[in-house]
């Protein structure tokens, strides 16, 4: 009998693959496309060697519907995972048009080759930037959102709205957009991680690499929010665990149990860990020191969130397993595989 099939666009990214590992772990068959422009085709093989499966992957960009449309006409595939997105939150400030043009065109081209060729259901790679600074913690997917404070958040509200609408107006499109909380770690096999270019701007990254000493000192962006120890509230979710969530939400679409075609779930822990006990833990879990002074704070940080999982829970049977502890040593155990590799 022929395996359901789903096309993962951005495969090559850090959650696209990892989400590729657990797609295939489940019984799927997975066709990958990225255009590589912020990604490594080492991440496709580290998918393979992982999971010893003949993954097909097209280099293509998403904006480019003539070259989509050959990939919908080779591969036949049952429902599709959106990650291909520009994701600097800094960088969109600085290039708005570039961002809007890609991460809109590219969730449109996908959308118009579904209805196209009759696929049906897609998962939208959204975020807990949605929500803005919240009034209260922690957020529930009824938690209002808020104005967007850069392009790169705006574009996920509005690709949001996006399916939405387009839901709404074709029959037979189905939707899940997940809100993704702060993914951290890496693969426990150590073949898959984050590949930051350049100079890391997200936490962990910077942690691993000034333990590996490649950076000389972290900056703890603020100690004097009002908070309990005075820097910043997140939730750090398990790469693999939030992998997990796109295959409980393609199942999800798949069976008939949803009666909404269009729903929204918070993929998170639903615990809130502030950046100087993010640091202190990584250090006592992987028995390195982490140089770190406190700096000012980055500007348009939020002060605090956190998720409320239940719907995710519940509805999706999805829940989060990995220990803060096995996430940070997963990160550290792929910063030191990175570092053999030179
Ligand atoms: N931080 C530091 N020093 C650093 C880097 C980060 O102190 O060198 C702090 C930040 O100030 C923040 C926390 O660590 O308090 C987490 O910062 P990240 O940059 O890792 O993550 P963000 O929460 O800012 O952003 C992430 C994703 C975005 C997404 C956003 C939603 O990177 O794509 O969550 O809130 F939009």
């Amino acid at each position: 009998m022929k395996k359901p099939s789903v096309l993962v666009s951005g495969g090559a990214g850090y959650i696209g693959s990892h989400t590729a590992v657990e797609l295939i772990a489940a019984g799927y068959d997975v066709v990958i496309v990225d255009n590589l422009s912020n990604s490594d085709i080492a991440a496709v093989e580290g998918v393979r060697r992982i999971t010893g499966a003949e993954i097909p992957f097209v280099e293509v960009d998403c904006c480019d519907r003539t070259a989509l449309r050959r990939v919908f006409e080779t591969y036949d595939f049952d429902s599709v995972i959106h990650f291909a997105a520009s994701k600097a939150v800094g960088e969109s400030v600085q290039k708005p048009l570039e961002y809007y043009t890609n991460n809109l065109t590219s969730f449109m081209n996908i959308i118009a080759l579904m209805r196209e060729f009759g696929r049906h259901n897609i998962v939208f790679s959204s975020s807990c930037t949605v929500y803005g600074e919240p009034d209260k913690q922690p957020v529930t997917e009824q938690t209002p959102r808020k104005p967007a404070t850069s392009p790169y958040g705006n574009t996920k509200q509005m690709c949001e709205d996006i399916l939405r609408d387009s839901i709404a107006a074709y029959e037979g499109l189905k939707g899940i957009a997940l809100r993704y909380f702060n993914p951290i770690g890496a693969h426990p096999s150590a073949q898959i991680g984050e590949l930051p270019r350049g100079v890391p701007q997200n936490l962990v990254p910077y942690i691993t690499q000034t333990a590996a000493g490649v950076r000389e000192c972290l900056s703890v962006f603020g100690d004097d929010y009002p908070t309990a120890d005075g820097s910043c509230i997140r939730d750090y979710i398990d790469v693999t665990d939030l992998a997990r969530a796109h295959v409980a939400a393609i199942g999800r679409m798949a069976g008939d149990k949803n009666k909404e075609r269009y729903e929204i779930f918070n993929v998170g822990t639903g615990r809130g860990v502030s950046v100087l006990e993010l640091v202190t833990r990584f250090e006592q879990v992987n028995g390195v020191k982490v140089n770190h002074k406190i700096a000012p704070r980055r500007e348009g940080d939020i002060i605090a969130i956190w998720a409320d999982p239940t719907l995710a829970n519940e509805e999706l049977g999805w829940q989060a397993t990995r220990t803060l502890d096995e996430t940070l040593a997963s990160a550290w155990a792929w910063e030191k595989h990175l570092r053999d590799m030179e």
